[in-house]
């Protein structure tokens, strides 16, 4: 039984919207982007949305319109997808980690506060597989220290804490529509925010810098990162289906957490009061019996009978061009890096079977115990 570690949700629904953009003129700049923003924003609940073609797009566009540059600190999570930190690079800023919290995975606040510097400009926040904890207090200090928070939101589709959405916290947050997350438009990305320079300045820098319709008058060094009326329909189609997408997505979960909730050598994600993620990968822990390599190991034997997964997230400080260019080195952010070791991806999307999900859960049971009867004799 081959399963793949992410499968997009695509129904007729979706292919006859995709289709019917075919039959117009209009490919890009049309009635779809304007739909589909507005009803990211709804989702957000934020006043603007701005559709990009990636999240590292919006994530760009959103440092620019910061007003982040050189000279500056931007905090962030070592724990995340290289994006997080990149964006900062593209503006020539110093990105400076934080390490995380062993629950949420996101940065820990208290730490955030002592990374502080004249120099610190923002906060690049990350709901790390969709889980917003934190986020409350992360606004709270940016706002005492009148620092911009961004949120990069590309895996938070459709959570939120309490009232609060995934999104809209801090000055803008940004959202990521590739195959593997809550749903896609193929390739995309959309900034939402409350600030109406804000999105201005990002529509601009969307669109080649052009403030007005005249196609040929650029006020600002710009960009093409526009996001086509193809993916706009696509996307539009999978908002109209949100409840229903992330419900599934919500029953998987449950699924596995039924079925590993006793098993005693894995940590499951920290599900908190009030804390609603939006399921974007289901991914476990392995406890201490366990060292750095098994964890790799147990990826290969997965593989090895067609289950996809991975290892969710290497540490960014470690990536090679980030070890070049700043001299990071391991034992620099050691929760992350604790984490980082022991973290596995299984397969997860909304039409997963609790056959698949069994299937899954036992070829990963089976693989846990070969591991820990070839440690035998250290116990
Ligand atoms: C945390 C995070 N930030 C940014 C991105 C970048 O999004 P995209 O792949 O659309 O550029 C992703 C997507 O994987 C992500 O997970």
């Amino acid at each position: 039984m081959n399963i793949p570690l992410a499968q997009p949700d695509i129904t007729q629904r979706e292919i006859d919207a995709v289709v019917d953009v075919l039959h117009t003129p209009t490919l890009s700049i049309g009635p779809r982007i304007a739909a589909f923003e507005e009803a990211c924003a709804k989702v957000a609940g934020r006043r603007h949305a701005v559709g990009v073609s990636s999240g590292t797009a919006g994530l760009h566009c959103a440092m620019i319109a910061a007003g982040v540059g050189e000279g500056h600190e931007v905090i962030t999570t070592p724990f995340s997808f290289v994006a997080s930190a990149n964006c900062i690079l593209y503006v020539n800023a110093k990105p400076v980690f934080v390490d995380i919290d062993p629950q949420t995975l996101n940065m820990d606040v208290d730490k955030v506060a002592a990374a502080i510097t004249p120099r610190t400009k923002a906060i690049v926040a990350v709901e790390v597989f969709g889980h917003p904890g934190g986020m409350i207090e992360l606004e709270q200090l940016a706002q005492k220290q009148e620092l911009t928070l961004i949120e990069d939101a590309c895996e938070g589709f459709g959570g939120h804490v309490g009232e609060r959405h995934i999104g809209s916290f801090g000055r803008a947050g940004v959202f990521a529509f590739y195959p593997n997350k809550q749903i896609t438009t193929g390739e995309g990305g959309m900034i939402v925010t409350d600030d109406d320079t804000f999105a201005a300045t990002c529509r601009a820098l969307r669109n080649q810098g052009r403030e007005g319709m005249e196609w040929l008058a650029h006020q600002r060094l710009g960009y093409n990162y526009r996001l086509s009326e193809i993916n706009a329909a696509l996307g539009l189609a999978q908002v109209g289906r949100l409840e229903e997408i992330l419900a599934n997505r919500r029953r998987v979960a449950q699924l596995y957490i039924e079925r590993l909730m006793t098993n005693r050598y894995l940590i499951l994600p920290t599900l908190q009061d009030d804390t609603h993620m939006s399921w974007f990968v289901f991914v476990v822990r392995l406890n201490d019996l366990f060292d750095p390599g098994d964890r790799d190991q147990i990826m290969q034997d997965l593989r090895d009978v067609g289950i996809g997964c991975n290892n969710y997230f290497p540490p960014i400080h470690l990536q090679p061009y980030m070890v070049e260019r700043f001299g990071s080195k391991p034992g620099d952010f050691p929760v992350c890096e604790y984490v980082a070791a022991r973290t596995l991806a299984l397969p997860f999307f909304g039409q997963m079977t609790a056959r698949q999900v069994n299937h899954v859960c036992t070829t990963l049971e089976k693989a846990l115990e070969k591991t820990l009867v070839g440690k035998k004799g250290r116990f």
